[in-house]
């Protein structure tokens, strides 16, 4: 498994995405996630994206993170490096709808309630789920920094953000911003900025659905022929080659492909050692 770093924190260049095993249309039977989750430490991957929302009614919040928790304490190997990232700032009432608070007093008592699921006295890595209108962007960054400071997370990161928002998140945190997550996928580009500028400060990004989520992720290939047309000739998924794409395009991507199966978390950590030549990169970069 190839490495990249988040910070000063190496993990594997692909991570392993938790939203499908919680959200609706999880699977019924909690063994599948549980050997999806093994599966992915099994193939190397030290990196877990989660959040204290992905979860389906108020009576189950953080149903990922406790089931991220389950798995590693049940994993026979070591996870003495696996860095789980969570997220605060989403709400989940039950009605299928996403909703927001921002506020510093939910932050730090939405961390609070994710570090006892997890089990750990530090998150590793903590990220701002998505800025709240009605709350000033500075006011939510500066709850991580006063985490960051409390030594309640060891990393910092933001989601959903533009370019002027990763300068003002740098800014606050006093140039401790460890990461972005923002959409990113063969069909969905428009983050390039905010990609091209973490590049440019050496700040890690997480593409989220970078197979086009959960319900697009099977028809990435008829979608998207250049990917397809690429897959077909290395002998590899489509999936596979927009995962390797990604990696390729800057050192600072980690893609963290969701799954709720062992059989497509096996397969896209295989991206990492799938070497596209420059050729095959501009092909589907044009696409
Ligand atoms: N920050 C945010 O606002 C935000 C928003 C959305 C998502 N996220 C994060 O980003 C992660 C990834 O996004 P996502 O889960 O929405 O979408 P995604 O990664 O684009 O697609 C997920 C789906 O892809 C399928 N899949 C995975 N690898 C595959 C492969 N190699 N071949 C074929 N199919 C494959 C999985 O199927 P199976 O389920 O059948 O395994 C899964 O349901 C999430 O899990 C979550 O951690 C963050």
């Amino acid at each position: 498994m190839q490495h990249r770093r988040i910070g000063e924190t190496e993990v594997s260049a692909i991570g392993l995405g938790g939203m499908p095993m919680s959200i609706e249309g999880r699977p019924e039977s909690e063994d599948r996630s549980l050997r999806t989750i093994h599966a992915a430490l099994d193939a190397g991957i030290t990196l877990i994206d989660t959040a204290d929302a992905y979860h389906m009614g108020p009576d189950d919040v953080g149903h990922n993170e406790s089931l991220i928790a389950k798995a590693l304490a049940a994993y026979a190997g070591d996870t003495s490096d696996v860095v789980v990232a969570t997220k605060g700032g989403h709400l989940r009432p039950g009605d299928g709808s996403w909703t927001l608070d921002g506020s510093p007093q939910h932050l730090k008592e939405a961390c609070e309630a994710s570090l006892k699921r997890l089990g750990v006295e530090s998150i590793g890595l903590y990220q701002f789920h998505r800025p709240d209108p009605e709350v000033p962007f500075a006011d939510s960054v500066g709850a991580l920094r006063d985490l960051l400071d409390d030594g309640k997370i060891r990393m910092a990161g933001v989601s959903n953000v533009n370019v002027d928002q990763i300068r003002e998140a740098q800014d606050i945190l006093g140039g401790r911003l460890a990461s972005v997550q923002n959409e990113y996928s063969p069909a969905f580009r428009s983050s390039r900025p905010e990609l091209d500028l973490c590049t440019e400060m050496g700040i890690a990004f997480l593409p989220w659905s970078p197979l086009g989520g959960i319900g697009s992720a099977g028809d990435l290939g008829s979608e998207h022929a250049p990917f397809k047309d690429l897959a077909d000739v290395r002998g590899v998924s489509p999936q596979q080659v927009a995962l390797a794409w990604m990696l390729a395009t800057s050192p600072i991507i980690i893609p963290i492909p969701g799954s709720s199966r062992p059989e497509t978390i096996r397969d896209s950590a295989a991206a990492a050692d799938l070497q596209l030549a420059s050729d095959e990169v501009a092909q589907v970069d044009a696409a």
